[in-house]
């Protein structure tokens, strides 16, 4: 070849990176892995191993232990006996070590890049410069949480033993992204990585125990989905994070329902790539390439729907096609590629198969025509062009760099497009008018969103998912909040089992004049309406004297009260200002008729008169603080390093369903319902069972407070069958359950569908007078989920 030959082409051969340090890591273990448990390998109780490939060679690479049983409790208990001596060392302590990991990373961050590279498939330019420096800034950025833990978490404790499951897509990052809070916050950890890809776990547990982390903070356990069950089912565990698939986070969460460990989910995406006809098209084609080509596509906030508007779509195709002309697809090792290899054959099927029904479904297939590497799991980047929304390749999610394209004409539909999968995830705008991008930017259902920009990360941002998304964040002061619970819920005593109702004494008033008779219907769309069975529910004193009566909700009830308060949507926007403002009101009129509810509270509960006010006072005070809170639990601005802000907004989580505890009957209510209203929530509320009357008298205290129809709809009836109800119902975005273990065990169970946010109580008692306990960020902090809107300035 001639030197005018590459000038006139431009083309360069392979620039490959040296391997022989991490091929030397593999040979020294003779290539077979057993877990990491209490500070060292230790060989799998079953004597089984799996194969772990190259797949870019498809060669074998090593083998690592399949988890058993005995496995997973020795990992757990490695932990649990670890974790106090953790929390002993103080945050001073855990932060020195923490600082040690992340210099750890840095000291053989080119061992990590390779062996990443060559386990995983991707191009080491991408473990080089992104998978390693982001690891360790996690590491960095954590040693600063586990210092400043004793003065900014005051309030809270840690967990316990973690168990963490994590996908092979980022294995060292998603490694990072879990253990780093997890033990900044005092908790001992089981990680499990993905069966694909093992290694560079296991050789940071080694280093990480050569670097002086104490035995047992963090233990390896290798295997695949079912030992990842069996972590999940282990008693001895306290919390489940997971990040992979939609499908297995439903499973888990259905196995840990009702067992009290706490649980967070960073699950699939669908994620949109928005261009608007002012946007710079050179730069949102880039942003294409970074959005669905990084990491093969194989990335759960990959942008891989692009929505482009009309009037460029043409233009951007065509200069999309010329950049995809000049991808590189190569060896993962080879420092000059673009695209590396997919993970694994089953992978590589799946994305073959899915571009297949795409192309059947109507779409137009263009794939860049450069040479791949013959033999190992390679697919070139691809384009599916005139997608229709209702294709397959447009709702599931690929795993794979195929992007999907359709257009859009206005902004509005720009967002109805954007929001039209159950993912949640990420989201990208691009437009040069900051006043569109921002007001589309709070319209989107995701929890990032990226202007101008795609696939940006860092460890002081949140990141996490909205609807089938999952639940929780990672990175933040959020995040850490994520293996923290409140101090003031530590010491919580099992509710006392519910004595059965009084038998109803009977009322003979002889030939006196009755009272006139009040049967309290349910409160619906800012309405009292009749239940639709039309039964009653006799409301009856301890002693059995018949108080009243209301009506017995059901299903029917549940769907209304769903669709009224999802067409009360506007609250979600209406100004922090004017929620407190209407929380104040309430107070205002409930204090106006304080004697009569702290009557009603008598009756119903048997309290004193004296003990009833004070209870009628507390609630009005808690109203008080939340029309406090209302304009005050602001979001923030991080700034992580880039050129640039984001915005971390509190947005509200839209429609809740809620139970109400027995104890307190009033206070209960009030301190559930306000938390959640004054973020812009609205809700369906199953009061107190037994004492369901101060809810159905707040009724008229809610028609005179300017509470917007649907904002507040209360159904009474049976607990447990209406929490079922709320739990089962799609539309129901979170539930809130506050009363038995069982109501507990099957919000949490049957609330799989739509993956709801759900808080419960584990049938333990609050003190709601306690305002440690029940007031404030405490429960502020699950009335909301976060948005972080990164925006870039500059050139
Ligand atoms: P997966 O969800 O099965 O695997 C993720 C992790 O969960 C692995 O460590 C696996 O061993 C473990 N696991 C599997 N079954 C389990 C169970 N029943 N209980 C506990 N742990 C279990 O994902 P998979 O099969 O590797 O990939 C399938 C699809 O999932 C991909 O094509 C992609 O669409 C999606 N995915 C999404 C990821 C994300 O980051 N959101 C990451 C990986 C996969």
């Amino acid at each position: 070849m001639s030197v005018v030959h590459y000038y006139e082409t431009m083309e360069y051969g392979p620039a490959l990176e040296a391997d022989g340090e991490a091929r030397a890591w593999l040979k020294r273990h003779a290539a077979v892995f057993g877990h990491f448990i209490g500070g060292k390998f230790v060989a799998p109780h079953s004597g089984k191993h799996l194969t772990t490939i190259e797949p870019a060679t498809g060669k074998t690479l090593a083998r690592i232990a399949q988890g058993s049983a005995a496995d997973v409790e020795a990992a757990v208990s490695a932990a649990r006996t670890a974790q106090p001596h953790w929390v002993k060392l103080g945050g001073h302590g855990r932060a020195r070590h923490l600082y040690a990991l992340a210099r750890m990373l840095q000291r053989h961050a080119r061992l990590f890049a390779v062996l990443e590279a060559i386990d995983n498939g991707k191009p080491i330019r991408e473990t080089r410069d992104l998978d390693v420096p982001l690891a360790t800034r996690h590491f960095l950025y954590h040693a600063g949480w586990a210092q400043l833990q004793e003065r900014e978490f005051a309030d809270q404790v840690p967990i316990g033993v973690i168990g963490q499951i994590i996908p092979w897509n980022f294995p060292l990052l998603m490694l990072a992204w879990k253990i780093a809070p997890a033990l900044a916050a005092g908790n001992t950890v089981a990680l499990k990585p993905a069966e694909f890809t093992s290694l560079t776990a296991l050789l940071f547990a080694e280093l990480a125990a050569e670097a002086g982390l104490p035995p047992g903070v963090l233990n390896v356990l290798t295997g695949d989905g079912a030992t990842g069950a069996l972590l999940v089912e282990n008693p001895g565990v306290d919390k489940i994070a997971f990040t992979g698939s939609t499908e297995v986070g439903r499973l888990i969460r259905q196995s840990t329902a009702g067992s009290g460990k706490s649980l967070t989910l960073e699950l699939g995406g669908k994620s949109p790539f928005i261009v608007f006809d002012d946007a710079d098209i050179d730069g949102a084609v880039e942003g294409v390439v970074d959005a669905i080509w990084l990491n093969q596509g194989q990335v759960c906030c990959a942008g891989s729907r692009l929505l482009l508007q009309e009037g460029i779509a043409d233009t951007f195709r065509r200069r999309l096609i010329r950049r995809m002309e000049t991808l590189r697809v190569g060896m993962p090792l080879d420092k000059a590629i673009d695209m590396g290899a997919v993970v694994a054959p089953v992978q590589l099927e799946r994305i073959k198969s899915l571009v297949e029904t795409g192309v059947r479904e109507g779409a137009e297939k263009y794939q860049a025509p450069g040479a791949i590497p013959e033999g190992g799991c390679f697919y070139p980047p691809t384009l599916l062009w005139n997608v229709h929304p209702s294709s397959t390749v447009a709702i599931e999610e690929i795993f794979g760099p195929v992007l999907v394209a359709m257009t859009f004409r206005t902004p509005d539909e720009a967002v109805m497009l954007a929001n039209n999968t159950r993912y949640g995830l990420a989201a990208s705008v691009w437009s040069e008018t900051i006043g569109l991008a921002l007001d589309i930017a709070p319209k989107l259902l995701a929890g990032v969103v990226w202007v101008n920009a795609t696939n940006l990360f860092d460890a002081s941002v949140g990141f996490g998912g909205y609807r089938e998304s999952g639940f929780g964040r990672e990175g933040g002061r959020e995040g850490m909040y994520e293996y923290l619970k409140p101090r003031a819920w530590s010491g919580r005593k099992a509710r006392a089992k519910a004595l059965p109702p009084p038998a109803p004494t009977a009322d003979s008033a002889g030939f006196g004049v009755p009272p006139i008779d009040r049967t309290a219907k349910l409160f619906v769309g800012g309405k009292q309406v009749r239940p639709d069975g039309n039964y009653p529910r006799a409301v009856l004193s301890p002693k059995g004297r018949h108080l009243g009566e209301v009506g017995e909700g059901n299903r029917k009830d549940i769907r209304n009260a769903v669709a009224a308060a999802r067409a009360a949507e506007p609250w979600a926007r209406a100004t922090a200002h004017n929620r407190a403002q209407i929380l104040y009101y309430l107070a205002e009129n409930l204090s106006a008729r304080g004697d009569e509810f702290a009557r009603r509270i008598a009756d119903m509960t048997g309290v004193s008169g004296a003990k009833a006010r004070v209870e009628v006072d507390a609630s009005i005070e808690r109203l008080f603080s939340y029309g406090a809170w209302a304009d005050k639990f602001e979001g923030s601005i991080h700034a992580p390093p880039l050129r640039g802000v984001v915005l971390a907004m509190h947005e509200p989580i839209g429609v809740v369903g809620v139970a109400c505890p027995d104890e307190a009957p009033l206070l209960g209510f009030v301190s559930l319902v306000a938390p959640l209203i004054a973020m812009g929530n609205r809700v369906v509320v199953v009061p107190s069972e037994r004492h369901p009357l101060a809810a159905t008298d707040f009724y008229q205290v809610l028609e005179t407070s300017d509470v917007p129809a649907g904002v507040v709809n209360i159904v009474t009836g049976g607990r447990d069958d209406l929490v079922k109800v709320l739990a089962e119902h799609d539309d129901v975005d979170a539930l809130w359950v506050f009363g038995s273990q069982e109501a507990s065990a099957s919000a949490e169970r049957l609330s799989i569908g739509n993956l709801k946010r759900t808080l419960v109580d584990h049938g333990l008692l609050l003190d709601w007078y306690d305002r440690a306990a029940c007031e404030g960020p405490i429960l502020l902090r699950h009335a909301l989920q976060v948005k972080n809107i990164w925006i870039p300035y500059g050139d």
